[in-house]
């Protein structure tokens, strides 16, 4: 059996190789697998960075099935690490206990693997204001305070984490401690799998965005993403997954048609779906509405879907390029125009997934489809909501939104 975490609660990563034969890997032990390829999927011009990712099993043992997710346990950047030990004039050796871990630890290993660096909240404003002896300084955060100030305190936090609170307020003076102390911990991030085992039993494909910005005057990147992307040496550096077993999946009866709506990265488990039914001769019909910025550049795995649809594997293939022309077309616009035949799938008994953004797309598609199913089953709001709700309770309508 592998060894837990040394440290408690906080990132439960042994890295230990152990004996994998016989390890049973999860969320709280998770095996150290390679990243054997990071491919850029955008083509040139994109102004996204969106990569295929092909993690080896190797020897865990570990299984999945379409519609899973896998979830990855991220180190922050080093730079970073760096320069918060530099700020707070501290060496890294020196022993924390962030919040809720039984045990110290040292400062350096706590801010690799241990503590997210993002994120400060309305607490780290108040005992930052408490602390800098700067008076204009007190003044400025005291206001972001005050109760009528909620907006610009949010937009602030924003803007921030923790290492601008300690270039920007040096003479607040934190601690190691104090700082641990006012830390999430760094939690593991989940992608949907973009492969199937029928395919690849002993591999997982994943479809990640890689999260970068600029705020307050610094580059940021997301830990995760950016952790596979940049820090991640291909074949070399152990990284630490587990996979997280889900409902969502394809229908169990191979004879059921799919309706698949997946923008961005929401293909990602789109491509698991397809392959799983392609391997096991599904008779269902499979239909896959994807959607990105730009046909030339964002069409992510085009080869891969004109291929399924020149063989009658994918039976329908609806795309929404959202900024090649003026006006915005997105994937639920498509929707739209074929509803009678979406409507008709449907009534045939055909299962309807969402995978994407949940923050607009999963909601308006899930307007979109409630119109469709009103327009064309001629019935009211009540009603459609009513077959909708029928839909999810027969686990026709499944969403993995994010
Ligand atoms: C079930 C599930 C499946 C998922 N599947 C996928 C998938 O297949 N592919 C995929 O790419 N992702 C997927 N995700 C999302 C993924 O888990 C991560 O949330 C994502 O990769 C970002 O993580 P990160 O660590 O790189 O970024 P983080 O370090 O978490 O940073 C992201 C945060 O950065 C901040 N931020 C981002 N942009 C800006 C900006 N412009 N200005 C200010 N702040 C900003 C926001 O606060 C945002 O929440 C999935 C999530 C779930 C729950
Ligand atoms: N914070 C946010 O508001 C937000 C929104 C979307 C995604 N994200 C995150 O950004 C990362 C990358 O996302 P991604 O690559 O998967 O793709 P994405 O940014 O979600 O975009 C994919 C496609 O969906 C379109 N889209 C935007 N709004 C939509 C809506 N309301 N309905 C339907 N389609 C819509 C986009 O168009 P346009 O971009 O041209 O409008 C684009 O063509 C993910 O981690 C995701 O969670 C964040």
């Amino acid at each position: 059996m592998l060894a837990q975490a040394n440290h408690g609660d906080l990132h439960p990563v042994s890295m230990s190789e152990g004996n994998p034969a016989t390890a049973e890997f999860s969320k709280d032990n998770p095996f150290p697998a390679r990243v054997v390829e990071n491919r850029l999927l955008n083509r040139a011009g994109s102004a996204k960075e969106t990569r295929h990712f092909v993690v080896d099993l190797g020897e865990s043992g570990l299984v999945y099935k379409a519609g899973d997710s896998l979830g990855v346990y991220a180190s922050n950047r080093s730079s970073e690490v760096d320069e918060i030990i530099a700020l707070l004039g501290a060496t890294g050796d020196e022993l924390v206990t962030p919040l809720r871990a039984p045990a110290p630890l040292p400062l350096r290993e706590a801010l690799s693997t241990g503590l997210d660096l993002d994120g400060p909240t309305k607490k780290m404003v108040e005992i930052t204001a408490s602390k800098v002896a700067d008076p204009a300084q007190k003044a400025q955060l005291e206001a972001l305070l005050a109760p009528e100030a909620k907006e610009q305190l949010e937009e602030f936090l924003y803007n921030r984490s923790f290492v601008d609170f300690l270039a920007e307020y040096p003479t607040a003076k934190f601690t190691p401690q104090e700082l641990a102390g006012m830390m999430r911990r760094l939690m593991p991030r989940l992608y949907s799998i973009a492969s199937s085992p029928r395919l690849h039993p002993n591999q997982i494909h994943l479809t990640i965005a890689v999260v970068r910005y600029h705020t307050n005057g610094r580059d940021r990147v997301g830990v995760c993403s950016s952790f596979l992307s940049d820090r991640v040496e291909t074949g070399q550096t152990p990284v630490p997954v587990f996979v997280s077993h889900s409902h969502f999946g394809p229908p169990e009866d191979p004879s059921v048609d799919c309706i698949m709506v997946g923008p961005g990265t929401g293909i990602a488990p789109f491509r698991a779906f397809v392959q799983d039914r392609v391997a096991l001769g599904a008779t269902g019909r499979n239909w896959v509405f994807f959607g990105d910025q730009k046909k030339a550049s964002d069409y992510l795995y085009e080869e891969e879907w004109t291929d399924y649809l020149a063989k009658g594997q994918v039976h329908r293939l609806d795309l929404a390029w959202s900024r090649d022309q003026a006006a915005k077309v997105y994937v639920q616009d498509r929707m739209r125009e074929n509803a009678a035949e979406l409507w008709a799938w449907l009534e045939k008994g055909a299962h309807f997934y969402v995978c994407g953004d949940a923050k607009r797309m999963a909601k308006d598609v899930d307007a979109a489809l409630h119109e469709i199913i009103a327009t064309h089953g001629g019935m009211d709001a009540e009603a459609a909501a009513a077959y909708v709700k029928q839909l999810k309770k027969d686990k026709r309508y499944q969403r993995d939104v994010y």
